[in-house]
């Protein structure tokens, strides 16, 4: 049964905790709720955004058209070999709930992206990545419905073009497709990755030498909770802005200047810059205006610190770029999808 409601306040469907209204909402429980609701008047007229936990998203003004919540629920094994498991979850599934349940399978391959808020259907979307994972790493295939069609399709991951927090459904399918669930390749043996330096530091802090990959999501879940604001308590949407990818030149005349720079060198011989180091030495740690802050712990993060509006968290994006730019001719890139 679809339930249309009108002027709906979307503070609860937004980890910002941003206020802001969307003239339609509506939650869809099964596919049929979507089919059926393709044909209605309010979805052939309006504007639609699709969400899972807005957990990526910044409202900064009132969302004109309808906004779908996607609860689409389920968790199947649809195959099973000596060595691999195919699993296939439904996009409206909690991502993290979802990986501690592939974890107490003892499955392999979720468990450094442990505590990532939002759905599992929003996952592929910038191919979210932690701690040396990224799903495109464990990825199978996913389902998904063309939103004027009705057509199902399926993508495999080639179709996916998953890069750095991105992939085909951000650039040439952006609003094309309702994701309905996706399906992971994992590994019944311990291959775990604990190549990134923080998870080994943590896990002989916890007094571990031989890991499980139960152990690898605790030391993931540790170190994130020591830097990261929980939503629940401090408004965000995780880091504001994407590392920023530099040319081999660029990165050493930066290198020059600033001995300390924090960077990875790339396999196409750029160099990544961690653009929270940026906006730190810039002196915006903890800078505060108009409600809206960037993370005492975490520069990469905005914060809603004080009941702010989305214009003024977009306002302080705009202010951390600018100064970014003047100090270090660096452009950084926003993550979060901005309504
Ligand atoms: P939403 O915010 O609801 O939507 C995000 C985008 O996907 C929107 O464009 C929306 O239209 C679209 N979308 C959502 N569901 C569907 C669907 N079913 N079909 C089609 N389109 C859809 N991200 C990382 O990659 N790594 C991290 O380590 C990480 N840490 C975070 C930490 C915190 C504290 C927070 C708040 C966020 C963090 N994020 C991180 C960002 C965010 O959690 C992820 O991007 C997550 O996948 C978003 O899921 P969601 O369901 O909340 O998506
Ligand atoms: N750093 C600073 N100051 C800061 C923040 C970071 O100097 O205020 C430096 C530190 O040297 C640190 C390095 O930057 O060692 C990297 O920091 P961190 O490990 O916290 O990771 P990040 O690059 O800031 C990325 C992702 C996160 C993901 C973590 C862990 C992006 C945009 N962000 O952050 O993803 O959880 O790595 O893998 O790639 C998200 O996408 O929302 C997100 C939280």
């Amino acid at each position: 049964m679809l339930n249309i409601k009108e002027n709906i306040s979307l503070k609860p469907f937004n980890t910002f905790g941003i206020e802001a209204y969307g003239t339609y909402f509506v939650e869809i429980n099964s596919i049929d709720d979507f089919l059926l609701l393709l044909k209605t008047d309010i979805y052939i007229n309006n504007l639609k955004l699709i969400i899972g936990g807005g957990s990526n998203i910044l409202f900064t003004k009132d969302f004109n058209g309808l906004v779908i919540k996607n609860n689409l629920k389920g968790i199947e094994l649809i195959n099973e070999t000596t060595d691999e498991v195919i699993i296939k979850a439904a996009a409206g599934e909690n991502w993290h709930e979802f990986v501690q349940w592939s974890i107490k399978n003892n499955f392999c391959g979720l468990e450094n992206l442990s505590l990532i808020p939002g759905c599992v259907g929003a996952s592929p979307m910038q191919n979210i990545g932690a701690y040396g994972v990224e799903i495109k790493d464990v990825f199978y295939e996913l389902e998904a419905i063309h939103t004027i069609t009705g057509e199902k399709k399926t993508f495999k991951k080639d179709d996916c073009a998953f890069g750095y927090r991105e992939s085909v459904f951000k650039t040439k399918y952006k609003n094309q497709f309702l994701i309905t669930s996706v399906s992971f390749k994992l590994s019944k043996h311990q291959n775990l990755n604990t190549s990134y330096g923080a998870i080994n530091t943590e896990l002989e802090a916890m007094g571990i030498n031989k890991p499980t990959v139960k152990d690898v999501s605790k030391a993931v879940i540790n170190i994130r909770q020591s830097k990261l604001p929980d939503p629940k308590i401090t408004g965000n949407a995780g880091s504001f802005f994407k590392n920023a990818e530099v040319s081999k030149e660029k990165y050493e005349s930066l290198k020059s200047q600033f001995e300390e720079i924090v960077s990875y060198s790339l396999p196409n011989g750029n160099f990544k810059l961690a653009a929270g180091w940026l906006i730190e030495q810039c002196g915006l740690k903890g800078f505060e205006k108009n409600g809206a802050a960037v993370h005492a712990k975490q520069a990469l993060v905005l914060i809603n610190k004080n009941n702010c509006t989305g214009t003024a968290v977009f306002e302080l994006s705009d202010y951390v770029l600018q100064k970014v730019f003047d100090k270090f001719g660096v452009i950084l890139e926003r993550e979060v999808n901005i309504i």
